[in-house]
């Protein structure tokens, strides 16, 4: 049986929890391929609101196994809290969250490197969520990490300390004041490796690949968003690992041939977390207006989202590295009651009009070129049938389809699991 992907295709947030929690009926088995607790994942049903970092987001669904693969890093704590949370719904973690052993850990130095890094850069900071997350990934292709499946090796305790002590040597190196007590941070992690213990630990690229032979259905789970991917995001303002359909082939063990649809999904206008490049981004009520209504603070840091109108060529280009074969909007309900709607349909780039996604997309070379359509006022959020939906909303789609070449097939119109139009 093959096996479906759905992944972001803006800068992370949207949406990818709620939508992968809602098809978790439909598979057997959900995958991480990439990424970390930077993730911020959030799934609302029955009045509850959870935000999952680590843990994918089919784990609420009484049959489907989950599985952390080879792609991402784990935080011990961090995924130690999260089982914690999960504790009153009474899940057989043992059973249903499966750990790749080739999957990398993520220690507390490696966290205070994300700190001392972008200390040392000052405003030129990523705006990373300060997880580790970069550190973790250059011990990886630095070929000096650590893997689930030293934990169970006779030298791991020593494996630890080489590259603490390395660590904290390369922290001195950036010259910046961090302050921090390594022995409590270092308590806390192996309590932590206790609890990770209690979990399966798998060697995910065969378990996967006995499950694709005996017909189970397999979902992949993005993390983050294609601009965020380390190679064809907005560099350096990106994350350190590949959030695009091929991540899920390396981050699993999955060959391209076997990938079958592969689900885009997207805001109905657009949001980006920490610093970077943004040309749609909003500086007055408008883009006031969809953080307020929109709730947009990141679920992970809390941070203010920045906001702005749907930018069509960065989608375009997601959807093409991608190969999307259907999408799926969200937040539609956020733009009710905008009189006009604005879409960027190309890129005023270095004085020519372009409509693909240039090698740097910073304000001193692009300005967009918008298109308007007529907004509309009805409320959305009630809303089940996309024969309901207003006028003016199904043409936004019909020009979003038109454009993109793939069809909408989700369109969300809140939070909750059942605010959800299939088309
Ligand atoms: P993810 O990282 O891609 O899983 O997305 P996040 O959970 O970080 O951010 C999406 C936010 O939008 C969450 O707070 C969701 O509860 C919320 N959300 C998801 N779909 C909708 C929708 O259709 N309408 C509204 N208003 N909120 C939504
Ligand atoms: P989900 O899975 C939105 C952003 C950070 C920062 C940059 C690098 O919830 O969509 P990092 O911590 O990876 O070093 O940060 O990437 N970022 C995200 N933005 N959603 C995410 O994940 C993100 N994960 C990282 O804000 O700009
Ligand atoms: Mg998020």
């Amino acid at each position: 049986m093959a096996v479906d992907l759905l992944l972001g295709l803006q800068w992370g947030d949207e949406g990818k929890g709620k939508i992968v929690d809602v098809l978790t009926q439909q598979y057997d088995i959900i995958a991480r391929f990439q990424g970390g607790p930077n993730a911020g994942h959030t799934l609302e049903f029955n009045g509850i609101k959870h935000v999952l970092h680590t843990i994918p987001s089919g784990i609420f669904h009484p049959k489907a196994i989950n599985i952390i693969g080879n792609g991402v890093v784990i935080d011990p704590i961090i995924l130690k809290k999260e089982m914690e949370a999960l504790a009153p719904f009474q899940i057989n973690l043992k059973e249903r969250l499966l750990v790749s052993r080739k999957a990398h850990l993520i220690l507390p130095t490696h966290r205070l490197l994300d700190a001392a890094s972008e200390t040392a850069k000052g405003k030129a900071k990523i705006g990373s969520t300060l997880k580790g997350i970069g550190p973790t990934y250059m011990d990886k292709t630095g070929r000096n990490g650590i893997r689930v499946g030293d934990i169970e090796m006779p030298d791991f305790e020593q494996k630890y300390r080489a590259l603490s002590d390395k660590h904290q040597a390369m922290i001195g190196f950036y010259g910046v004041e961090i302050q921090y007590n390594l022995s409590e941070l270092e308590r806390e992690f192996f309590q932590a490796i206790e609890s990770l213990k209690q979990l399966t630990f798998i060697d995910s690229e065969e378990y996967l690949y006995q499950a694709q032979k005996s017909g189970k259905k397999i979902l992949a789970e993005g993390a983050q968003g294609s601009l965020l991917d380390i190679d064809f995001g907005t560099y350096p303002f990106v994350t350190s690992s590949n959030t695009t359909a091929a991540g899920a082939c390396t981050g699993l063990g999955i060959a391209p041939n076997q990938i079958k649809e592969v689900f885009g999904i997207f805001k109905a206008y657009t949001t980006r977390v920490g610093s970077g490049p943004f040309p749609t981004e909003l500086f007055d009520e408008d883009g006031e207006t969809m953080g307020r209504v929109g709730r947009e603070f990141g679920a992970t840091t809390g941070r203010k989202r920045r906001c702005g109108w749907l930018d069509l060529v960065a989608l375009k280009y997601a959807v093409r590295v991608n190969g999307v074969t259907q999408l799926m909007m969200i937040k539609a309900d956020v733009l009710s009651g905008f009189d006009r709607l604005k879409i960027c349909i190309a890129y005023r780039y270095k004085g020519k009009e372009i409509n693909y996604f240039p090698y740097s997309i910073e304000a001193e070379n692009v300005t967009p070129i918008y298109t308007e359509m007529k907004g509309w006022a009805q409320d959305l959020t009630q809303i089940s049938d996309a024969e309901n939906l207003p006028e003016e909303l199904k043409q936004y789609i019909a020009f979003l389809e038109k454009e993109l070449e793939v069809p909408i097939r989700i369109v969300s119109v809140g939070p909750d699991r059942k605010q959800t139009i299939l088309r």
